[in-house]
Parts: C-alpha cells; structure tokens; sequence
C-alpha cells in the first residue's frame, strides 16, 4: 500500500465493497468510461475477496492478469494495481501471438490494440510495492528478490522464437514497412519478471508499441544463485523497446535487467534514465534515424562484454564516461574500449550522460550507492 495515495485506495476499498460477492465482469457496471476509467486490483491471492482478478478469475492462465488487462482495455483504458505477491505462470502453454506470425513473437500476457487508427487507450499496470534492487549485494551473485510482484516463468515453450512474459501486440491493419503501432499508452512499474534459467523467455517485448513508459522495473533473466552463468539463447531480451518507425517516445527509469543475452533494444525515440545491467551477451544496442533522438543519462552495466553498439548512430556525444573499477578480463577490456573508441562529434541523435562500467562477476567489489542516487534524484 505504500505507493497509493489516500484517494486512491479510498476508491478501491470502495470498489472491492461493491463487488465483494459479484462476477469480475460484472464490475463498473455504470461507470461511463470517458468520466472515469477503471481501476482493478489484481491478486495472487485465491480469496475473491481480495481483489477484482487473481486466480479465482474463470478459465485464467495468468492468475487473471490477461482477463484484467482485457477488462480495462475494453472499456477505454484505466489502471491496474497488481497485489504484492508471486505470480507463477506456466510458460509450457498458452502463448498468445503478437504478430501474425505466431511462430516469431508470442507473449504470455499481451496488451491487445485499440480498434481504431486514431483511438489511444491509456494503460497503466503497477505494482503496489517497490522493484527489487538489484545493484543490492548483486556483485558477481544474484540476490533473488523476495518482495514487491513477481512475475515467475515456470516451463519452457520454444515453439516460438521469441516468447516473451509480457508483450505488446501488434494491430492487424496499418501500412507496410513500418505499420502503424499499437495505440497503447502504456505505463508500466513496480514489477519484476522472472524466467527460468537458460530458457528461452525474453522479459518485455514492447516492440509494437507507440509510447511505453518502463520505470521501476526489473528482468530477473536466470536462476537467483551464485555467479551468473552467460546467458546462452538469443530470446533472452530484457527489454526490447518500440524500435525505428514507432512514433511516440519511450523512457526508462529505473531498470534493472540481470543476466540476459540480447541486452537492451531501444527505438529510435528512447529516453534512458537509470539503468543497471548485469551480464548481458551482446550488449545494448541503439538505433536511430534521421535525426530523431536518443537519450541515455545515466547506464551502469556491472558484465557486458559487447557493450554499447551505436552502429546505427549517425551523431553522438558522450558527456562523461566514468569506469568505476579498473577492468581486468578481455571481455571488460574490450568493452571499455569500445566506449573509449567513441570519438567525440558534434551533439546529435545519441547523448550519454554517463556510463559507468563495474568489474567481472564474482570478483570486485564496490558500494551499491550509484543507482539509487541516481533514482532517488530522477
Ligand atoms: C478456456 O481456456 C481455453 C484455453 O485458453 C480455451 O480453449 C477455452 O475456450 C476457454 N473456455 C472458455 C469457456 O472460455
Ligand atoms: C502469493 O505470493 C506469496 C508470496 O508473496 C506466496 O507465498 C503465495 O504462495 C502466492 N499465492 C499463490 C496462490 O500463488
Ligand atoms: C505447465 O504446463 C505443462 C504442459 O501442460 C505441464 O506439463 C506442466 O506440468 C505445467 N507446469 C506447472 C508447474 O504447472
Ligand atoms: C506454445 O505456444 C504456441 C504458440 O502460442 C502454441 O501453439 C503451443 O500450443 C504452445 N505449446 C504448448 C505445449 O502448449
Ligand atoms: C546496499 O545499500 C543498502 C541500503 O541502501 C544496504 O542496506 C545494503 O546492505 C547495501 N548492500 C551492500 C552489499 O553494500
Ligand atoms: C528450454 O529449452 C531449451 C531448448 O530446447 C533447452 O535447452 C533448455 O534447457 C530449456 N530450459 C528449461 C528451463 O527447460
Ligand atoms: C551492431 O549492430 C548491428 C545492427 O544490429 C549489427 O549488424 C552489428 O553486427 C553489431 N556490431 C557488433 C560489434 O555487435
Ligand atoms: C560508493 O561509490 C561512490 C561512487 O563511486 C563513491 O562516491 C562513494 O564514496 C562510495 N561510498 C562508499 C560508502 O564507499
């Protein structure tokens, strides 16, 4: 309860009151969307009492998050407030496509499209309590977090080539290359997605979407103990953002992605606040075009031998690079140079703020102050 305002938790005490003993779909019965949206709570727990979806809703998959997600979106939007809790979700079964090709990308929980071209549907989907800090204790091991919601992958379906916890669907209509994106408005925090070891499971795939705003937000991409192994299949995006040809912006803050293999995929309209990354296999990727821009402020990557490809880059300008620990292995040797190898040019499409990049796993030690700082003042 920690986040909610006053206000807020006032509507939903009234709320789950009103529906104690009703249906789920049942709810806002008389509620005109266009005065006030929806807000439902989902639980994990299996007391209806407890909230509007969980896993008492009918024939859910996903403890009643989808059937949330479905609800509010049919009625033009809302929010989501997801209850503390671990939310196990059977990654054998059920994917749902998010293209047409249900063999490419396919996600457990998607966020469905708006009917129209020029209709945009507001969503935001929140935990109630805090992300799991990561950077905490986190150098070289994995501390698994034990609070806030927990999004948990059991199984393992590679019958797609990129199954992702949650994802954005793409609309069937809209023009070629580009298409025209999901007319979302998405909103999403305080969730940590968790899939299993050296599974196939990307975390986010937001790649439809027009406008996603990710903050407070993280992707626990391998098993929680010891040293983490190199994440080992190409799926394993943390965080895949809307890419070139997506019209609205995208910003992160607060993101911590541990242990994945494809690193981070921005747009082309990516803001990046403060991100930690912890082992990532081919690093983080940023693409821009013309001369939209890209802005990172502050990226602290712990294991990323790869590091920051700006191939797709035509002006950058780095501000500040601040390697925190001297680097000692080949993989951190090339990676810090290949930060260094940035020649300075003239401010354009990319800017970094800082980069700071900290020792191999299992071996060096440092504080844990950096993100937070750079949280607590964002
Ligand atoms: C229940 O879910 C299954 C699997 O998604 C689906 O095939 C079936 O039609 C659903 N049943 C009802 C009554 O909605
Ligand atoms: C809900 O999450 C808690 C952890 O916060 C867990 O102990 C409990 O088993 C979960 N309940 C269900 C029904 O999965
Ligand atoms: C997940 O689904 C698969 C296929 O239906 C089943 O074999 C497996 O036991 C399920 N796992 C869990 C943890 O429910
Ligand atoms: C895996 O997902 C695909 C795509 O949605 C689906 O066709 C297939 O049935 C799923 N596999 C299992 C074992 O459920
Ligand atoms: C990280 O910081 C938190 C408080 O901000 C502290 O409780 C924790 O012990 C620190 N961890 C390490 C390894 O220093
Ligand atoms: C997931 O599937 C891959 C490919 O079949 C396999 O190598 C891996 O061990 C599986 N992981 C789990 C957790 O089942
Ligand atoms: C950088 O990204 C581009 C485009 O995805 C790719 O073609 C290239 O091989 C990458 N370079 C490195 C060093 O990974
Ligand atoms: C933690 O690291 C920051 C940045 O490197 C440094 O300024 C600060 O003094 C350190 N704090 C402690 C307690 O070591």
């Amino acid at each position: 309860m920690t986040k909610w305002s006053k206000e807020l938790f006032s509507i939903f005490l009234l709320i789950s009151i009103w529906n104690g003993v009703t249906l789920a779909f049942q709810k806002f019965p008389h509620t005109p969307a266009a005065t006030r949206l929806p807000l439902v709570v989902v639980t994990n727990s299996t007391n209806p009492s407890e909230g509007d979806f969980g896993p008492f809703t009918f024939n859910t998959s996903t403890y009643g998050i989808q059937e949330a997600i479905d609800f509010v979106f049919h009625n033009g939007g809302g929010r989501i407030i997801l209850k503390n809790g671990i939310y196990k979700l059977n990654g054998s079964t059920n994917l749902l496509p998010l293209d047409s090709s249900s063999t490419d990308r396919a996600a457990l929980i998607r966020i469905p499209y708006p009917k129209s071209d020029f209709q945009y549907v507001p969503l935001t989907i929140e935990g109630e309590g805090n992300v799991w800090n990561y950077q905490e204790g986190n150098l070289g091991t994995t501390k698994p977090p034990t609070d806030g919601v927990i999004i948990q992958v059991v199984g393992n379906n590679t019958s797609v080539k990129k199954p992702a916890v949650i994802g954005i669907q793409m609309p069937p209509y809209g023009g070629s290359t580009y298409g025209f994106r999901n007319q979302v408005i998405l909103s999403l925090g305080y969730i940590t997605v968790r899939v299993p070891a050296n599974s196939y499971w990307g975390a986010y795939d937001l790649y439809y979407g027009t406008s996603v705003d990710v903050h407070h937000a993280a992707a626990d991409m391998d098993a929680p103990t010891a040293d983490i192994p190199e994440p080992l299949f190409p799926s394993m995006i943390a965080l895949q953002l809307p890419e070139v040809g997506s019209y609205g912006p995208s910003i992160v803050n607060g993101f911590f992605a541990v242990g994945y293999y494809g690193g981070i995929l921005t747009s082309s309209h990516a803001s990046l606040r403060a991100i930690f990354i912890q082992s990532c296999k081919n690093g983080f990727l940023t693409e821009t075009n013309a001369n939209h821009q890209n802005y990172i402020a502050d990226l602290l990557i712990q294991w990323c031998p790869i590091g920051i490809n700006m191939s797709h880059v035509q002006y950058y300008y780095i501000a500040s690079y601040d390697a925190e620990q001297t680097v000692t292995s080949p993989a951190q040797k090339s990676w810090q140079k290949h930060i260094n190898d940035i020649e300075f040019s003239a401010p354009g499409s990319v800017v970094i703020g800082h980069a700071h990049a900290v020792g191999s796993p299992g071996k060096l030690t440092t504080n844990n102050s950096t993100l937070l700082n750079i949280i607590s003042s964002s």
